[in-house]
């Protein structure tokens, strides 16, 4: 009996030192194993009188019952241990996606056409979109007083808005076109040259699928001797072949701009049905003569359109406001 009790003991000592599964198997051979230590007291219960084998014998299988179910007990124990332990980093995994940002469809397209325009020796210039009444009206021909201006529903700024609002250059406002880049070029440089002026352009109107109160143009100036109207068609041909991947189909109609004189509308083929897709004309002698430029000596074609309706086109996107709605359902289709 006091062999079993020491046994015991010791026994219980090892189950709770047993830091790894190893160890604990080490002792659960040396007490239950085949020729583990109460194991070997079991099988000499036989060789024991009656009497003692009575009291000893259901001592020992008390003990052997016990003694399984406390190293069972810590080998659960150990085993979740040795989970938790698990390096955190599993290499074998597949990685985790990382999202990366793209470009906004419009800044996507935008570049598309200044590539396509450089490649044809245009240079690419940007402008104020603050502007003054000057530049943005005046200097293209378009007075005070002309019809024309009502056609461009300006955000005016108030003085607060703007310290330097009234020079000689008029009232500020919030360009309605970059037709005015046309102006402020010319005032700095000397022909020839030939220039495209992306830009965002602001008008004060209701919006709706094809009306937003800003977006996008793209205007165009080429400016040298002997440049005519068929220069002209070669360029925006080319640039539009190139811009849709495809042989398109042009229609040219007679149209009126201040700032143009003969003034032209493009339209393009678009699944059977014309489209129209840019203003367009020679530049008034009225323009030249605003930066000083001899309309004798000098002969230029202009030309304006709309980023977005490029792009709602392309893509056959319906309605002009999804690129200003921030939704990404939008937004990642591109
Ligand atoms: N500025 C015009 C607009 O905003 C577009 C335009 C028409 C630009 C004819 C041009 C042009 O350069 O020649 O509606």
């Amino acid at each position: 009996m006091i062999q079993i009790q020491e046994l015991k003991k010791s026994a219980l000592k090892e189950i709770s030192a047993a830091g790894s599964l190893e160890e604990l198997e080490k002792a659960e051979i040396k007490y239950l194993g085949r020729k583990g230590e109460l194991t070997l007291i079991l099988r000499s219960l036989k060789d024991l009188p009656v009497e003692e084998r009575k009291k000893i014998g259901p001592l020992a299988q008390q003990l052997k019952k016990e003694l399984e179910e406390l190293f069972n007990k810590k080998s659960e124990e150990l085993k979740t241990k040795t989970y938790n332990l698990k390096p955190v980093l599993d290499i074998t995994k597949p990685g985790k996606k990382i999202k990366i940002g793209h470009l906004h469809p419009l800044s996507k397209i935008e570049e598309e056409i200044r590539n396509i325009f450089l490649s044809m020796n245009f240079s690419v210039v940007e402008g104020p979109e603050i502007e003054d009444e000057y530049h943005n009206f005046d200097a293209l021909n378009i007075p005070k007083d002309h019809p024309a201006r009502d056609a461009w529903n300006t955000f005016w700024l108030k003085l607060t808005d703007y310290k330097r609002q009234t020079t000689n250059d008029g009232r500020k406002l919030l360009r309605t076109h970059t037709s005015p880049m046309q102006i402020r070029y010319m005032e700095t440089h000397n022909p020839p040259f030939q220039i495209i002026v992306p830009g965002r352009v602001f008008r004060y109107e209701a919006t709706d699928a094809s009306h937003e109160i800003n977006f996008y143009q793209i205007e165009g100036l080429m400016v040298g001797k002997d440049i005519s109207l068929a220069n002209f068609k070669f360029i925006i041909e080319e640039f539009f072949k190139k811009f849709f991947g495809r042989e398109i189909e042009f229609r040219y109609r007679p149209s009126y701009f201040p700032f143009v004189e003969p003034g032209v509308e493009v339209d393009i083929k678009f699944k059977n049905k014309w489209l129209e897709i840019m203003g367009a004309g020679m530049v008034h002698r009225k323009v030249f003569e605003s930066v000083k430029y001899n309309p004798y000596e000098w002969q230029g074609f202009a030309f304006g359109m709309s980023l977005e309706r490029l792009t709602m086109i392309k893509y056959k996107v319906d309605d002009i406001r999804l690129f200003y709605s921030g939704d990404l359902r939008f937004i990642n289709q591109f």
